[in-house]
């Protein structure tokens, strides 16, 4: 199991640890606050509920994470050293110099810094090269981007070896070649944050105004595609030369205030606090975060369904963890027992008003199942590229039990019939050993060209006498071919 060290573990600190652990890494913590272990298992806690479900696929086992008072201890073994202190350059370089004087030379020192230039932290250390900034976003658990700034002193194999584990644990590492203060996306919030302050201090518009006109309008098309693909969107067919020509004179006009900071006085400072407590001061800190991850779940959830932007990555991520997956029944370990076809954590948006996963989704999850048991039968992409698929006719779904966001559940499915154009599956649901769900479904194999059934390929009809073969010994299971019955 691979080893991680976090190097403060407040707000992002915590987030980099449950990341590391929910992506199956051991994870030490080195933080002198004696409330670190209690922080961190409360960003865990919404960690847990919330990243495993965003794949499709489940993610490794959770490693294990320990807390460590002596800082040769929490980097020991460890290839990933995350550094999360505060935002003070002296004490930043205070803790690589007694980092490197324990850590192994080839681990590699990420500091989350918003502001500096990895330069300015490799100065006077031991070992410079091995020191890299890798700026992460809140809540780093969900959020894919980290910007991975390099400098002159990192060699191409360190910055590759980063950028690999980065991409391993489900992030979108941006490599930025030139070194400058706060990277590109800090510079760009800071922009917008200066002007939002003046527009407050002016008397303009309010938090809750500003944060409105964000979140209603331009802050969802920015998740999506960002800026400049959005203003070439509306530059029309044209594109983005007409768009510049049109709105190009307008940054001439003084609309902006971006170059002057309105100072920090006591009376602006009180005036957006206050304006923020009368807008969000009746949530707790910790129900706002679960109402940003449920909404960023949902967000990236529909951005997988369109295979776009940050939805692109987690597929990435899936099909990374899905290619040690058996590929067809041939390679299916145990072919008599009912085989697993879907194995996942139960998505944020997956739950109802109840608090439990929706009747909906139980569809959802079987659907899943079937899909896979057609991948493994040999009725996968390429095959139905070729024209031949699987319409279900008809699906029976009993409810047994509750489960919850975040738990991890098992479908195996048992092949009833399959012969010529029928195919008759029985799922089962679990959570541990709790049978949750059953879910039977009747389908038939069709020609995608006339619409009507027909038989399948030689192969699949060889994959399914395989799987009939060895299922013989099954009991036909409790529950099939039931219906709701009829009032007396
Ligand atoms: N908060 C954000 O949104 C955000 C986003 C991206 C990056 N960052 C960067 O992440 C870093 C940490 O920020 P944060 O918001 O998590 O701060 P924080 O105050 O929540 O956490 C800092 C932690 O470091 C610990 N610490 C202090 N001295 C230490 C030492 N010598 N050794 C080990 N631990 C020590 C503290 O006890 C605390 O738990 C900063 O560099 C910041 O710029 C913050």
């Amino acid at each position: 199991m691979a080893v991680a060290s976090i190097i403060g573990g407040g707000v992002i600190g915590g987030g980099w640890a449950a990341r590391f652990l929910l992506n199956g890494w051991d994870v030490r913590v080195f933080d002198p606050d004696p409330e670190a272990e209690r922080k961190i298992g409360e960003v865990l806690d919404n960690a847990r509920r919330s990243l495993p479900g965003l794949s499709d696929v489940p993610l490794p086992p959770e490693g294990q994470l320990s807390f460590h008072d002596d800082l040769g201890n929490a980097v020991q073994g460890a290839v990933w050293i995350q550094e999360s202190v505060p935002e003070r350059l002296e004490l930043k370089l205070r803790v690589y110099r007694q980092l490197q004087e324990v850590c192994d030379p080839s681990a590699i020192i990420g500091s989350s810094t918003s502001g500096f230039k990895p330069s300015e932290l490799q100065e006077g250390a031991l070992r410079p090269e091995q020191i890299v900034v890798t700026h992460p976003f809140n809540p780093v658990y969900l959020l894919p981007l980290i910007e991975l700034v390099t400098s002159p002193a990192n060699d191409p194999a360190h910055i590759e070896r980063a950028s690999d584990i980065l991409t391993g644990l489900g992030l979108y590492p941006l490599h930025v070649k030139k070194e400058i203060d706060a990277h590109i996306a800090d510079r760009f919030l800071e922009a917008v944050w200066r002007e939002a302050l003046w527009l407050v201090k002016d008397g303009i518009a309010t938090t809750h105004e500003i944060d409105e006109a964000i979140r209603m309008g331009f802050g969802i098309r920015w998740a999506q595609m960002g800026l400049f693909e959005t203003y070439r969107v509306a530059g029309g067919e044209a594109g983005m030369r007409h768009f510049m020509a049109q709105f190009g004179p307008a940054l001439e006009w003084p609309w902006t205030k971006l170059m002057d900071v309105p100072e920090f006085t006591d009376e602006l400072v009180d005036l957006i606090a206050a304006q923020s407590d009368a807008q969000s001061g009746h949530h707790e800190i910790r129900h706002l975060e679960r109402i940003r991850d449920n909404n960023l779940v949902g967000m990236m959830r529909a951005l997988k369904h369109q295979n776009w932007g940050a939805g692109e990555v987690l597929n990435r991520h899936d099909q990374r963890i899905k290619a040690a997956m058996p590929g067809h029944v041939d390679e299916v370990k145990d072919l008599s027992q009912p085989i697993l076809t879907l194995s996942r954590a139960v998505p944020l948006d997956w739950t109802d008003y109840n608090g439990h996963m929706t009747e909906s989704r139980y569809l959802d999850a079987f659907a899943n199942a079937t899909d896979r048991f057609m991948e493994l039968i040999g009725c996968d992409a390429d095959y139905i590229a070729s024209g031949g698929s699987y319409f279900t006719a008809e699906t029976h779904i009993r409810h047994l039990d509750e489960t919850h966001a975040g738990a991890r559940i098992e479908i195996r499915t048992q092949m009833l019939l399959g012969q010529g154009k029928k195919l008759h599956l029985f799922h089962r649901m679990y959570e541990g050993d709790t049978l949750l769900a059953t879910g039977e479904s009747f389908l038939l194999h069709v020609d995608l060209e006339t619409r009507r059934p027909c038989a399948p390929s030689a192969a699949i009809e060889a994959a399914m006498a395989k799987v009939a073969q060895a299922q013989a010994g099954l009991p036909y299971p409790d529950g099939a071919g039931s219906a709701i019955r009829r009032p007396e």
